[in-house]
């Protein structure tokens, strides 16, 4: 599935990455996805993203910031999905997390989020400003209109607040079959506003690590749950 020979726990550059999330609490995964499989993942996304659902509102618990995106949720993902529940707890990709993290990373069970697929399909679109309630998420890009076109992640690493997203943010333009890591507990962030009728779309993987209390927000739920 993944690029095991440049992502795994000993590999050369697996120190330098993990340097790079403890200082800036996020990194970058280039060419994650194994060109062979990502065709495959991406069947499987395209199918799941036909039952996804529209949402169009603002998250009133992240400072009204807006969500304006298509959404499948775990339970959908977990009920027809070939790829993703057996990528979540794949465990080579575990391990490797786990060097990164310098702690142990573990799935959750069934929170509605533990697994989703977001897309952003128009203009204006946008995944608006908020912390996670879990600690950690890992991000795959399957479809990306480029960084001119928007849709990018964007990050303050231990943020103060929200607002602080419209200073000086971090901004992650990534590929199709990129990936990243991000402490997304303490790191405010959100996918930029597409500035084109295209279309962006992830697969975010939530985390936690052992003895961690997670944040109990309403925010999965009002953005995930059936209605
Ligand atoms: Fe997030």
């Amino acid at each position: 599935m993944f690029r095991n020979d440049l992502y795994h726990p000993s590999a050369a550059q697996t120190p330098a990455l993990a340097a790079h999330y403890h200082r800036l609490h996020h990194v970058a995964f280039p060419g994650f996805v194994e060109s062979g499989f990502f065709a495959q993942l991406r069947e499987d996304v395209d199918r799941l993203l036909q039952r996804s659902m529209r949402r169009d509102f603002l998250m009133a618990c992240m400072d009204n910031s807006p969500r304006r995106m298509n959404v499948v949720n775990g339970n959908t993902i977990e009920q027809l999905s070939q790829w993703v529940p057996a990528i979540y707890t794949a465990p080579e990709l575990l391990d490797f997390l786990s060097e990164i993290v310098g702690e142990r990373v573990l799935p959750l069970t069934d929170d509605i989020d533990r697994y989703v697929i977001n897309q952003l399909r128009q203009s204006s679109d946008t995944f608006g400003a908020h912390y996670d309630d879990y600690p950690l998420s890992f991000v795959i890009i399957m479809e990306s209109p480029g960084a001119e076109g928007g849709g990018y992640a964007e990050m303050v690493p231990n943020a103060t607040s929200l607002a602080q997203l419209e200073e000086n943010p971090i901004r992650l333009p990534l590929r199709a079959g990129d990936a990243y890591l991000l402490k997304a507990d303490t790191t405010a962030h959100r996918v930029a506003p597409l500035t084109v009728d295209a279309s962006r779309v992830a697969i975010n993987l939530a985390y936690t690590t052992p003895g961690y209390v997670p944040r109990m927000t309403e925010s999965a739920a009002m953005l995930y749950a059936e209605a």
